[in-house]
């Protein structure tokens, strides 16, 4: 435990797995009061046992952040309770099954803009106006995809929403940046998650060689990735987008 972010309030979206679960245990050690939230209710308690069992502060709220008024429920949450939200981290998403464009379909197209995209515009919107509201600040950090960088065929739903991610990130930090509210953005690379599970072992093995370093990424180092940005400690950066992947730059 160290006490960087101490009396700091932070919400995690998707906390009940893989990145943002290590996020949520990361900026608990740290000191601060974690919001674990989700769709998965046992695995998102589990979180919250793990890191009441090292002493630290999280309680779990269900939500779908496809549901916008379920979104403006989770970041009134701390502000409901006469606290303030210092920290959002966006990171719930999905990856579309592998598709080519041309076949995918108009279902498929809008869940996925909705859950990886829209879902993040909402959050950080409503928490954006509470942190202006107070005038105290805060860091938002959206988990947007290397996807969302460059091409990836069989991913264009995914790729279109984390591009869109992080147009979202760099024009909405420039609007807020005097206000001191700073929004940025990580892109990790393939990182060992259950998400890689759509690819199937095949597509897990593929991507592995595509890594400079050989390997998948680790959620706890792209939650250190997220700590970092959402502390102090990165003071002077907003409106970045920040590649965790490796080395990969296809
Ligand atoms: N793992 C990777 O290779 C990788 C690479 C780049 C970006 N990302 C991004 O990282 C983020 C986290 O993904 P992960 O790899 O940890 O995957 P994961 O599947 O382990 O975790 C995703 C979490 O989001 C939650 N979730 C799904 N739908 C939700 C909904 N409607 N409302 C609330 N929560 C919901 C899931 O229950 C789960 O806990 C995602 O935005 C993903 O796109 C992952």
């Amino acid at each position: 435990m160290d006490s960087s972010l101490k009396s700091k309030n932070a919400i995690v979206t998707g906390g009940a797995l893989g990145i943002g679960k290590e996020t949520c245990i990361l900026l608990a050690k740290r000191g601060a009061n974690v919001l674990v939230s989700d769709i998965k209710v046992e695995e998102g308690t589990l979180v919250v046992e793990k890191i009441q069992s090292f002493g630290g502060n999280a309680t779990f709220l269900k939500c779908d952040v496809t549901k916008e008024d379920e979104i403006i429920e989770l970041t009134h949450h701390f502000v409901n309770q006469n606290k303030r939200l210092d920290i959002m981290i966006n990171n719930a998403g999905i990856a579309n099954k592998p598709t080519f464009m041309h076949k995918v379909t108009t279902e498929v197209w809008n869940q996925l803009l909705l859950l990886d995209l829209t879902s993040v515009f909402w959050c950080q919107k409503y928490a954006t106006k509470l942190m202006l509201a107070d005038k105290k600040g805060g860091s938002i950090v959206n988990v947007a995809s290397i996807a969302g960088l460059g091409a990836s065929p069989s991913l264009g739903p995914y790729c279109v929403a984390k591009a869109g991610v992080i147009e979202l990130t760099t024009t909405a930090a420039l609007e807020v940046a005097k206000a001191g509210v700073r929004i940025n953005a990580v892109c990790p690379g393939w990182t060992e998650t259950a998400i890689l599970d759509v690819a199937g072992e095949r597509g897990r093995v593929a991507m592995e060689k595509n890594i400079p370093m050989g390997r998948l990424g680790k959620p706890s180092e792209v939650a250190n990735l997220i700590a970092f940005l959402a502390s102090e400690e990165s003071s002077f950066i907003t409106g970045s987008v920040y590649r965790i992947d490796g080395g990969t730059r296809s």
